[in-house]
């Protein structure tokens, strides 16, 4: 029998249930995404980022003075050490960003008076940190790559207006911070993605919930996950004009290259997120006077539908909408992971209330009952 079609076993664990989560739930079949219940557009539309933060930590939505009182505490917890951006000058300046990040996140750990106690309200304190801080860490170790000294971050600002503020030193008018808060929000939750799983992974060794982050943007930065929305923006910027476009799919599917930005594991029917991001992406370019990347999209997005059967999913508009928001191509994934990092945190924590190691099995296949051969005989 060969290993493919071994009873029970799946090829990159394609639908097999992993574990229970009252975090998020993906309806494949109608394309919508939850999050404790409610629809992810509600909360990108007519929500925050902070509202969204608290939901997915605490399992229930805030009441103003709650919420008022969470940025608060958020605002407070925006500093990073400077044992962080010390450990980042170190980097050589081509390190890519989510790098950095993995570096960052594995030198603040001990800083955090919480580091290694893993009680229930230890680590909500500690998951309050992570995301507080991951938007400085973003923008400042990005500056840092680039030369330039960091900014202090703005208390008095959400994650997506400190992000940008720190990354240029300018706050964000309001309808790019909109726009920035509400794809904060659609990337926050997902599932038992990869790198969600690989921290569940992780903290169930009753490792930290800083081990935990490091693995989860480890994972997050291949183009087949959280890497996809720069991959896919190169793509955009390759293909250059509209009319390239139908000219240039054809060719790529022709030497059957995989278009970075399209497909996903469990939404065949369609990305819930990619629907709503393209629009607002296509919103920025019209206000911005530059149309050209929408039209590209729409080539691409019709093509790959009729030849294909796959639609984009959320990394195919984000890209084009943070480039026309002005944002470099390298801090995409980056600024997934200011998101992620309450959906990483959320999980590890669920994860560690009712802990179990995981540790699937395997099939071996490979030789049997080989001699051990003294190495001078070989
Ligand atoms: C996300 C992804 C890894 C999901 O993959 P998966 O569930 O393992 O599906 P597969 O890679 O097995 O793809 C199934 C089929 O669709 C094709 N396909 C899937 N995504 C494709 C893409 N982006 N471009 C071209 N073909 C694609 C595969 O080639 C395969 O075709 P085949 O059966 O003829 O070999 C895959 O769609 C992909 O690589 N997309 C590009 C990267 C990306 O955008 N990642 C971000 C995800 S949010």
């Amino acid at each position: 029998m060969s290993a493919t079609t071994y009873p029970n076993y799946s090829p990159g664990l394609e639908g097999v249930v992993a574990g229970v989560t009252s975090i998020s739930e993906i309806d494949s079949d109608r394309s919508s995404l939850v999050y404790r219940g409610i629809n992810v557009h509600e909360l990108a539309e007519h929500g925050s980022y902070e509202e969204t933060c608290y939901l997915l930590l605490n399992r229930r939505m805030p009441r103003r003075e709650e919420l008022d009182q969470f940025r608060m505490l958020v605002g407070d917890e925006r500093d990073v050490p400077s044992g962080v951006y010390e450990a980042i000058k170190q980097l050589p300046p081509s390190t890519h960003p989510m790098d950095m990040l993995k570096v960052a996140y594995a030198v603040l750990a001990p800083y955090d008076p919480d580091y290694e106690n893993n009680d229930h309200d230890a680590n909500v304190r500690k998951a309050i940190r992570i995301n507080a801080k991951a938007g400085t860490i973003a923008a400042n170790g990005y500056r840092i790559l680039h030369g330039l000294h960091p900014i202090a971050p703005d208390s008095s600002l959400g994650t997506a207006a400190n992000f940008l503020y720190c990354l240029s030193g300018e706050k964000p008018d309001p309808y790019t911070e909109k726009v920035m808060d509400a794809s904060l929000t659609l990337y926050a939750e997902h599932g038992y993605n990869a790198s969600t799983f690989a921290c569940r992974v992780t903290v169930a060794t009753l490792s930290d919930l800083y081990s935990g982050m490091v693995s989860g943007i480890g994972t997050l930065k291949g183009p087949l996950h959280g890497g996809a929305n720069e991959e896919a923006m190169r793509m955009i910027l390759e293909i250059g004009d509209p009319s390239n476009a139908e000219s240039w799919l054809r060719n790529a599917m022709a030497h059957k290259k995989k278009i970075m930005g399209f497909g996903h594991r469990e939404y065949k029917k369609g990305d819930s997120r990619a629907f709503y991001l393209s629009r607002v992406a296509k919103e920025i370019g019209i206000r911005k006077g530059i149309t050209t990347y929408g039209e590209i999209a729409d080539t691409l997005e019709r093509i790959m539908l009729e030849e294909k059967g796959i639609y984009p999913n959320v990394d195919f508009p984000a890209a084009y909408a943070y480039y026309l928001l002005g944002i470099p191509i390298e801090l995409y994934t980056p600024i997934f992971v200011v998101a992620r990092t309450a959906g990483w945190c959320a999980h590890a924590i669920e994860q560690l209330d009712n802990n179990r190691l995981i540790r699937p099995t395997c099939i071996y296949d490979g030789p049997a009952n080989v001699a051990y051969v003294p190495v001078d005989e070989r």
